[in-house]
């Protein structure tokens, strides 16, 4: 997909689509008050005849417009002129990308980028352009043995009619292509089953992104693991004929002597829940258990790709959870690499055991913050449904800055407590700690586990169960809480000099 920007009043377009925005109540935006201007009021008679009320998801293609030349006209209705604010914007862009990806037309020419929208600049919105696109652009067959008709739209242009803000929105654009390509990657390793994406695949997928993008690449394997004493970890991979893989990904954007973030991503390839086996019923979504890995690796390619001027980190512990002859059983016992002992009660709750061994390694970095990301619980689902991902962190500064990189960028998260009163739940009269805290509160007591291992540093851990994906007639990876933390590791480079300088 190829976006650009030119300046041309809209009648003067030449396109095979013009798309231009109508709100509620026939109020038109003024690309769509220039065409009806240019045409002797063919948009407004359409409004006339009550076919396009402006209203929020609706389209309507005009053909045969006097006056313009385009081919053709896309109405997209915008709602109310008043409450058009990030959502809106972007669900009418996804609105006009699916009409216009209904027909033949290869290239569009979109007008949309020139709205107002509450609270957002130019390159937000010329970024979120892109993504929203993107998102309805996006197929995955990779596993079919034929491909479907290719969707055919291929240029997306965004017109202005003078050129106002133009590197603004050519910056928004770079960003947006970035992000699209890193979630597009986060999105193919989701979908893919879990006989394809094995934490050996993952590792390679790694490998790749390093020689493409340039980021320097470490893989461990279980012998490097043993050395580290990663005992929570390993007991995962205990079950499984997959060789677990820790993943380290490194972009060096600032001086040497800046702390890194340090992401952590759960790659868990399957989820069987092990011992504990899980029912059968929608067992194949647990090949989506590794979609936390996915989203640091597509992150680590946005970031690398757009040259961030700021170190990161990315870790991807990565193993399936299967149930097998050398498998962990319930009431085994088995010592972290930070020396703490845990009683695994339910071998299920399995994303902690990968993630506090990599939030000990992490250590190392001596890191400014640590962000894990993790379908770590089914109660997360349960407190916050698909909407936001669910947030813990030990500082509120952390947490602040990472609820306003997610409602900046839409992809929202909300924080719940991690209080000490929590901590009770996982008592063990065995072990130091036990790995689960029964059934109440069940997100929290997996944060306040983790918050164990997260002691030396500011951490943020996002609970992303309800969001990594869609089930059902839509099934799919949602390349979800990428847009949150590019946007906040975006912010945080601001004021940064780049390495070398
Ligand atoms: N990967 C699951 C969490 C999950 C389940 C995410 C369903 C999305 C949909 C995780 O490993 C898990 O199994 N968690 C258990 C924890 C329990 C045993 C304490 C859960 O949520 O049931
Ligand atoms: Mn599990
Ligand atoms: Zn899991």
């Amino acid at each position: 997909m190829e976006f650009s920007i030119k300046i041309s009043p809209p009648e003067k377009a030449k396109t095979s689509c013009l798309v231009a925005g109508v709100f509620q109540s026939g109020s038109l935006s003024n690309a769509a008050a220039s065409i009806d201007h240019a045409s002797k009021g063919f948009v407004q008679a359409i409004i006339r005849s009550g076919d396009m009320q402006g209203n929020a998801g609706s389209s309507r293609f005009l053909y045969h417009v006097p006056g313009i030349k385009a081919e053709r006209v896309l109405l997209v209705g915008l709602g109310k002129k008043e409450h058009f604010g990030a959502k809106e914007y972007c669900d009418a862009v996804r609105c006009a990308v699916t009409a216009i990806s209904g027909t033949g037309t290869r290239d569009a020419w979109m007008t949309l980028a020139e709205l107002e929208v509450i609270e957002r600049d130019p390159e937000w919105k010329a970024r979120h352009l892109v993504l929203a696109s993107s998102e309805v652009l996006y197929r995955f067959e990779k596993m079919k043995s034929s491909k479907a008709a290719r969707n055919l739209l291929s240029t997306l242009t965004l017109g202005f009619p003078v050129p106002a803000g133009k590197a603004a929105f050519e910056s928004g654009i770079a960003s947006g292509q970035a992000i699209a390509a890193g979630m597009n990657l986060a999105r193919d390793l989701g979908n893919l089953p879990g006989n394809v994406c094995t934490p050996s695949y993952l590792a390679k997928t790694a490998e790749e992104l390093g020689k493409v993008h340039g980021l320097a690449v470490e893989i461990l394997d279980r012998r490097e693991m043993e050395r580290l004493k990663m005992g929570a970890l390993l007991s995962v991979a205990n079950g499984s004929r997959q060789p677990p893989k820790f993943i380290v990904l490194r972009h060096d954007g600032a001086q040497k002597k800046e702390p890194p973030v340090v992401l952590i991503g759960k790659g868990i390839t399957f989820d069987t829940g092990g011992i504990s086996i899980k029912p059968a019923g929608e067992m194949d979504e647990m090949k989506f258990d590794m979609c936390g890995g996915a989203a640091v690796l597509g992150t680590m390619r946005a970031i690398a790709e757009m040259k961030l001027r700021l170190n990161v980190i990315g870790l991807v512990p990565t193993t399936e959870n299967m149930p097998g002859g050398g498998a962990t059983k319930p009431g085994d016992i088995v010592t972290s690499m930070s020396g703490q002992t845990i009683e695994i009660l339910n071998t299920d709750a399995e994303g902690r055991l990968i993630l506090c061994d990599a939030l000990t390694y992490a250590e190392r970095f001596k890191p400014s913050a640590v962000v894990d990301v993790a379908t770590l619980t089914g109660a997360c689902i349960i407190a916050l449904g698909h909407v936001c991902a669910g947030l813990f962190s030990n500082s509120d500064k952390l947490a602040h800055e990472i609820i306003a990189a997610g409602e900046s960028s839409w992809d929202r998260a909300w924080r719940l407590p991690l209080w000490d009163d929590y901590q009770e739940q996982l008592k063990s009269n065995f072990a130091d700690f036990a790995n689960i805290g029964g059934r109440p509160a069940g997100s929290v007591t997996a944060a306040c586990f983790l918050s164990k291992f997260a002691k030396n540093f500011n951490w943020a851990h996002l609970d992303i169960a309800g969001v990594a994906w869609r089930s059902g007639k839509e099934k799919g990876a949602t390349g979800r809480p990428i847009t949150l933390l590019t946007n906040y590791l975006i912010e945080k480079a601001k004021g940064n000099v780049r390495r070398g300088v």
